[in-house]
């Protein structure tokens, strides 16, 4: 439709149906035949909200949709369509790893990809549109959401944002335009804007405090890449910053958001972010936080009537614009017109495509090879691979037999697609010995209303007789592969952990199992970086798989045996322990650094553990070994003006035996500056393959671009000086060569 057509639309419509394009509701009331009513009805909607409401939560499937938007246009008085929204942040019915495990592969194809994929089935079960991707920076591992992002660092999380947001919604033509309404593509949602993974103590939904420059610096990057890769719509996050709360933040939606970053699509509240301005005791009643969200320019409010009891008489009693609905609905009726529901209401909804491509053969190969690389590595006293002929090992855990292997979000998912260990051995390796060994939890703390689906330790006789057939079967064994870790319900919204350690049930089995025979290799589960400094400790071998999704037992036998060799590296870091966090590898300089050596007291230091996390980001090992030479620059002078760079230089062989691939990074530290640095800075990376005894020349040019940040004016610029530029395989590489900004 025209945008002449589209405001003629507009101005015919009754300012009762502007508001009602502005309410989210929930699929729910919508496929129910008849009023949804009493407790069901927890919202309270009436009929007429329902009726009118511009979008929906989380519905889908193909028939069912085409038959709601069906109901719908023949009542809405204009016909416009709906649009049908859900979170598909793992996949839809193809699950893949997590994010931050996505992270972890270093490689934002393989994001993008996944992205394409889980696009590609959910439009063809009707979806317009996916709340994804988050790319909330995370370094408090208490947080549960900190598997929702691709992790703790600036650069990274921007490729991964880019990436997903392409694989999603399509790439921009030359004129920025993105094709949404082509077969097989959505419309990405980036959220929660802004700053929602740093919340004080890692306790979900708490207020965040930084500085502003650290906002602009280290938070804002990954939302403002999204942006420029096109992205549809933005969430706004539940967390006050600089004590607002991000859907009435005035200066943080318009003044940030729309004019210094660009955004041009519809913004959306969180799920009843709008209504709870009234717990953060920002807003007297509903009515106040509707017009501190409209003014501030939030345009759909997600699942509450704050905005469809509000809005009309804020404009009446002239309290509010008429003109800012319009602009808020003229912009919803933009997405819907770029969808191009307007001429096709059912968008992609077609059952029998439904039934093709979900979970189709190419979809899982995909996603099998996904979870392979993002497993990381994080220890191997060479027992790992282990040899394809020994029979003699056996497979011990809660997690063996554990189908519930991909992340929270994962909605659609399906415990009777996905391949667990167990699944995966029973095809490759038939009589492979497996116990249980223990329950997944101690109790059901926290999550006490999913008891009757809970796995934990209920019965003590029961779990002492576990672990004694546990003990039994790894001393028979020649290897033991221990599946440990969270239950997935502990990672993700609301699943904050003061103690991110595994159950104490677990450990026991770890102790007991480790006591029976040394050769254990853990295969680790989890949302998030866990305290496993015991594990570590002990166990021969530990591979992090995260939550690897709808093939993750294939996956993680694919490495085990090493059809595929690991390759990825830490998108966060583990803590040496809970006392550490937030730690992360680009904190500040300060006036007293610390180095392990270090006997003096008066240092920015703790007494009882170490400064650094026991993995560092970027840290991950591989089957092969890998030689990184001395960085060398072929100039040691930047000049400040256009086009001046530098070229770095690394040439790096792999001395292993068999094909690997390592990820080469790029951090930059900055020796003096009006402000206070990040002690060094991701700037680039490059996931390389090589063969036993290959080696390769990796390069990366280095710009002034590369070294601006908010300085002592608040201005994004450089300032002159000397910088290091560090090459190598994990962040604490301190191969390092320097230059000069002139
Ligand atoms: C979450 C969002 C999600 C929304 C809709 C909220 O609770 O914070 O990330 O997109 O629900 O399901």
């Amino acid at each position: 439709m025209e945008q002449q057509k589209l405001q003629e639309l507009l101005s015919d419509m009754s300012l009762t149906e502007k508001v009602d394009q502005l309410l989210q509701v929930g699929g729910f009331y919508l496929e129910k035949e008849g009023m949804v009513t009493g407790p069901e009805n927890t919202v309270g909607f009436t009929q007429e909200e329902i009726d009118l409401a511009g979008t929906v939560l989380g519905s889908i499937g193909a028939e069912k949709l085409r038959r709601i938007q069906k109901a719908y246009m023949e009542k809405q008085p204009h016909h416009i369509p709906l649009i049908f929204m859900a979170d598909i942040i793992n996949g839809y019915r193809t699950i893949f790893p997590i994010p931050l495990a996505q992270g972890c592969s270093f490689d934002p194809e393989l994001a993008k990809e996944g992205a394409a994929i889980a696009a590609r089935e959910s439009a063809a079960a009707g979806l317009h549109l996916t709340f994804s991707p988050m790319v909330d920076l995370v370094r408090d591992a208490r947080w549960g959401r900190c598997m929702e992002s691709t992790g703790e660092d600036p650069y990274l999380n921007r490729q991964f944002a880019r990436a997903m947001v392409e694989g999603y919604q399509g790439e921009q033509d030359a004129d920025g335009a993105v094709a949404l309404a082509k077969k097989g593509k959505i419309a990405a949602c980036v959220k929660h804007f802004a700053a929602y993974g740093a919340p004080i103590g890692g306790r979900d939904y708490n207020t965040v405090e930084l500085s502003e420059r650290t906002l602009r610096d280290d938070y804002l990057p990954a939302y403002q890449e999204a942006i420029e890769a096109g992205v549809s719509m933005l969430m706004t996050s539940f967390n006050t910053l600089d004590r607002i709360p991000s859907s009435g933040n005035r200066r943080l939606l318009r003044d940030i958001l729309r004019d210094e970053m660009g955004f041009k699509g519809v913004v959306i509240s969180d799920w009843a972010a709008i209504e709870e301005m009234c717990n953060h005791r920002i807003a007297e009643d509903r009515k106040e936080a509707a017009r501190l969200a409209m003014e501030a320019g939030v345009d759909i409010d997600m699942c509450t009537t704050c905005y469809s009891r509000n809005l009309d008489a804020l404009v009446q009693e002239g309290i509010i614009s008429e003109t800012l609905i319009d602009e808020a609905v003229m912009r919803i009726l933009k997405l819907k017109n770029q969808l191009g529901l307007f001429e096709n209401p059912y968008k992609d909804a077609d059952e029998q495509e439904e039934k093709e491509i979900i979970l189709c053969g190419e979809h899982r190969r995909a996603a099998r090879k996904a979870a392979a690389d993002t497993f990381v590595l994080l220890k191997n006293d060479n027992i790992l691979p282990l040899k394809q002929a020994a029979a003699n090992t056996a497979f011990i855990g809660p997690h063996v037999e554990n189908k519930m292997i991909y992340g929270g979000w994962s909605l659609f998912g399906r415990a009777e697609d996905t391949v667990s260990i167990a699944d995966a051995l029973r095809e490759r390796k038939p009589d492979a010995v497996s116990a249980k060994g223990s329950a997944m939890l101690d109790n059901n703390r926290g999550l006490e209303v999913f008891d009757d689906t809970l796995d934990y330790q209920r019965d003590e006789r029961q779990a002492a007789a576990m672990l004694q057939e546990a003990a039994e079967k790894a001393k028979a064994a020649e290897v033991v592969v221990l599946a440990l870790g969270e239950h997935r319900l502990q990672s993700g919204e609301a699943a904050s952990r003061a103690n991110i350690t595994l159950p104490d049930c677990q450990m026991e089995l770890f102790r007991a199992v480790h006591a029976a025979n040394p050769n254990v290799v853990v295969v680790l589960f989890s949302g998030r970086p866990l305290d496993i400094r015991e594990i570590t400790q002990k166990a021969k071998a530990v591979l992090a798989v995260w939550q690897p999704g709808t093939e993750g037992g294939n996956a993680i036998l694919d490495v085990l045996y090493g059809d595929v060799n690991p390759s990825a590296k830490l998108s966060m870091s583990f803590p040496y322990c809970v006392g550490q966090v937030p730690v992360f590898y680009g904190g500040m300089h300060t006036g007293r650094p610390y180095e392990e050596s270090m006997k003096e007291k008066f240092l920015s230091r703790y007494l009882d553990i170490p400064n650094k996390p026991l993995y560092p980001f970027g840290y991950g090992l591989s089957y092969a070994a890998f030689d990184i030479s001395p960085v060398t620059l072929d100039g040691t002078v930047l000049i400040h003006e256009k086009g001046s760079s530098i070229r770095a230089k690394v040439t790096v062989r792999n001395t292993g035996s068999c094909a690997g691939q390592e990820v080469v990074q790029l951090y930059i530290q900055d020796q003096a500056a009006s402000v206070a640095r990040p002690v060094r800075e991701l700037k680039g990376f490059r996931k390389i393959a090589l063969d036993p005894g290959e080696e390769k020349e990796v390069y990366f040019t280095i710009t002034e671009e590369m070294l601006r940040f908010t300085n002592i004016d608040m201005k994004f610029a450089s300032e002159a000086g000397n910088f290091y530029a560090f090459v190598g395989n994990s962040s604490e590489t301190q191969n390092k060569a320097e230059f000069l900004l002139k």
